[in-house]
C-alpha cells in the first residue's frame, strides 16, 4: 500500500439504472490535498458516486483513473452509510480484512488491536460486531478501513445515523486518519459537518455535479441557484433525477 496513485480523474460519469440516471456527465480531479465533500440532497447520487469511485459500480459510460493507471489500486477503503460488518467478533472483522489484503501474522494482529484502540472500542474487541451499537459498528468499520492505511478513504455518511457524542467521535476519529496522511472524500447532506469537515465541496445535485468550490466560498457565496437553495434549506429532497 501507499503507491502514489493520486490525483484521481473521474472523466464523464454517467451511470444509469433500468433507464434511470442517477449520475449524469460528471467529471472532476481530485489531488487529496484537502478533505473533499461530496454534498447533497438525499437521492443527488452521493452513495453512487462514491462507489463509482470505489470501483464497486461499473459507470454506464465515462472512467475513473488513478495517477494514469486504469485499475482499482488497493491502497484505498471504504466506510458505507450503513456498516457491513461479518458476523465475527470486532476485533476479528479487522483481522479479517488485514487477510484479504494480504497481512498476516503478528503484523495483522497488531494493527488490528492498534485500529481498535484508536477507535476506543479495545474493551469489546471479543464482542460479536453486529451486536454492538451503531455508533459502535460505526466506529468499528472506520477502524477496519483505517487499519488498512489506505492512501485514500471513502466515506459514505459516516455519522448520519449517530447521536452528537458518537458524531462527535467519529469526526475526530476522521481528524486523525487524515493527520496520518490519508486523504478523506465523504459525502454528506449534512451542513454542519460538510462545514467542519470540508476543505472544498463538490455538491451535486440529481446527479449532476452543479458546483465544486473550497468550503468557505461555497458556504459563503454559492454560485448556482441549487446550491443557494440546499442552504437555505429549501431543497431538502432532491425532487427527481434528470431523464
Ligand atoms: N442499485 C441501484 N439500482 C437502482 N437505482 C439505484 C441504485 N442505487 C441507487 N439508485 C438510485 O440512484 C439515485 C441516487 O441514489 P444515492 O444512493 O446515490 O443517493 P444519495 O445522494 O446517496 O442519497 P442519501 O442522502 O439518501 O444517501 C436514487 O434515486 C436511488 O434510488
Ligand atoms: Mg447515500
Amino acid at each position: 500500500m501507499g503507491e502514489a496513485m493520486l490525483p484521481l480523474e473521474a472523466r464523464a460519469l454517467t451511470v444509469r439504472f433500468n433507464g434511470h440516471t442517477a449520475i449524469e456527465d460528471v467529471s472532476f480531479s481530485l489531488d487529496g490535498a484537502m478533505p473533499a465533500v461530496i454534498l447533497g440532497a438525499n437521492g443527488a447520487g452521493k452513495s453512487v458516486l462514491l462507489r463509482v469511485l470505489h470501483g464497486l459500480i461499473a459507470p454506464t459510460s465515462g472512467s475513473v483513473t488513478w495517477s494514469g493507471a486504469n485499475e482499482r489500486p488497493r491502497a484505498q477503503a471504504m466506510v458505507f452509510q450503513r456498516p457491513v460488518l461479518l458476523r465475527r467478533p470486532a476485533l476479528a472483522n479487522i483481522e479479517y480484512a488485514l487477510a484479504v489484503n494480504g497481512i498476516g501474522g503478528a503484523e495483522r494482529t497488531a494493527r488490528a488491536r492498534e485500529a481498535l484502540e484508536r477507535v476506543g472500542l479495545s474493551h469489546l474487541a471479543h464482542r460479536q460486531a453486529r451486536v454492538l451499537s451503531g455508533g459502535e459498528q460505526q466506529r468499528l468499520a472506520l477502524a477496519r478501513a483505517s487499519a488498512l492505511r489506505p492512501r485514500v478513504l471513502f466515506l459514505d455518511e459516516p455519522t448520519s445515523s449517530l447521536d452528537p457524542t458518537a458524531s462527535a467521535d467519529v469526526e475526530r476519529i476522521v481528524g486523525e486518519i487524515r493527520a496520518g496522511g490519508t486523504a478523506i472524500v465523504m459525502t454528506t447532506h449534512n451542513l454542519g459537518l460538510a462545514k467542519r469537515v470540508a476543505g472544498e465541496i463538490l455538491f451535486l445535485h440529481a446527479g449532476r455535479l452543479v458546483e465544486r468550490a473550497p468550503a468557505q466560498s461555497f458556504f459563503n457565496h454559492p454560485r448556482s441557484p441549487e446550491a443557494a437553495a440546499f442552504l437555505e434549506g429549501e431543497l431538502p429532497w432532491s425532487v427527481s433525477s434528470p431523464a
